[in-house]
């Protein structure tokens, strides 16, 4: 059964040239088939090519040339985001440091290998330094202050980045997951600075210094749950059709995408298309799939080792097809211009190890870096769509 799902007449030819071995890890269950890595695999990117670009985080290591990490990285995927290292905390630690180093690495290898570069982030209320947040004397920052730093920190990393970093998440998770914005510092300290009634000015003042930084780059607003919590994804419509409204450059709107393996794939189509609304008030206003991974464990679940039955594997593939499908009606319409997977292999996924111990699955390649059954559901869903 599995087999029958995994061929099609696009990937038969790339797998009968790489040979498959019957199961014997641990990775699968009895009877099922596990793939050696195949360098000669299609490539996610390609087939993708006519609806968006395919991408995924990683890490500076696995720019290492010569390992199966590069060669997956590179075949695999045309953009990339950092998973951790173009984070403020990396890269503006303290005021006067600016910590560029590993971000260069990464746009160095995007330009030698005609790839795109998302920045992960620059306004984000976690792994971000404290220094921000006061002043010289240990007291809070003044809104002056905080603004002023906003529009150093932003100005200075957008420009040394001028045209090599295609896509800028500016502001990262700034809604709460009730209703409104998140109380963070940002929003705290700085308030509705310009008195005009509204209190989203620290993102206004971002979106407007990274537009006068890179006036190519593309601006995004990033965030979780927006698929699946209809509260969120009002929110954010609300707010960023105000924010197009007074000209604030919002380019699109970044969806994490961190779902479960039992996802509402009809909720979320549904918030999706909420969010696609906002291309009434700019035709080319863009959505983005930005941090793509599928939890095995449902929250609130504290085992550590799930078990990777067939009704499993099938579940997991189907929803991650039914996500794919979802994702190409809306590149078909115009609106999604990339889908980005939060890492690449399901043994650096950062959904290991909480609880402690915990194994998780959650991507398309497994921890031997060979191509699951998922993978190839993924890779069929365009030649499927256009066989129809
Ligand atoms: C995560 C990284 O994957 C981890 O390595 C790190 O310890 C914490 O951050 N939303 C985001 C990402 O926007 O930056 C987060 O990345 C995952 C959730």
């Amino acid at each position: 059964m599995l087999l029958r799902r995994v061929f099609s007449a696009a990937t038969a030819c790339a797998i009968l040239c790489a040979g498959f071995t019957a199961c014997s890890s641990q990775k699968y269950p009895e009877g099922s088939v596990e793939y050696a890595y195949d360098p000669e695999a299609p490539s996610l990117y390609e087939e993708f090519a006519d609806y968006f670009d395919v991408g995924s985080a990683i890490n500076p290591w696995d720019l290492t040339e010569g390992t199966n990490e590069y060669e997956i990285i590179t075949n695999q995927f045309n953009i990339y985001t950092y998973e951790n290292d173009s984070k403020p905390d990396h890269m503006h630690p303290s005021e006067d440091v600016y910590n560029f180093e590993n971000t260069d690495k990464l746009v160095e290898f995007a330009e030698q290998n005609g790839k795109k570069v998302r920045g992960h982030t620059l306004i984000w209320h976690s792994q971000c330094p404290d220094w921000f947040f006061y002043d010289e004397n240990g007291n809070d920052a003044s809104a002056d202050l905080l603004v002023e730093r906003i529009k150093e920190h932003v100005t200075t990393i957008v420009s040394h980045y001028k045209g090599k970093i295609d896509t800028w998440d500016v502001v990262n998770e700034v809604l709460d997951d009730g209703y409104g914005l998140r109380f963070s510092d940002w929003l705290r300290l700085v308030g509705d600075y310009d008195g005009d009634g509204d209190d989203y000015d620290f993102i206004e003042i971002a979106f407007r210094a990274a537009r006068e930084a890179d006036p190519d780059a593309r601006l995004i607003i990033n965030d979780y749950s927006l698929e699946s919590n209809t509260n969120k994804a009002i929110t954010m419509y609300n707010m960023v059709k105000a924010m197009l409204e007074e000209g604030v450059p919002v380019d699109g709107i970044g969806l994490q995408m961190h779902v479960g393996y039992d996802t509402d794939v009809q909720l979320v189509r549904d918030n999706m298309e909420i969010l696609a609304g906002l291309k009434e008030i700019n035709p080319d206003f863009v959505l983005e799939v930005t941090e793509l991974d599928m939890n095995c464990y449902t929250w609130g679940n504290e085992d550590i080792e799930v078990d990777l039955t067939d009704e499993f594997v099938e579940q997991f593939d189907n929803t991650y097809k039914e996500l794919f499908n979802i994702f190409l009606d809306y590149a078909e319409e115009g609106i999604l211009k990339t889908v980005v997977f939060w890492g690449y292999n399901d043994g650096a996924s950062w959904l290991n190890g909480s609880p402690a111990g915990r194994v998780n699955h959650p991507l398309l390649i497994d921890r031997d870096l060979k191509f699951k059954s998922a993978y190839w559901a993924v890779i069929n869903t365009p030649s499927e769509r256009e066989a129809q």
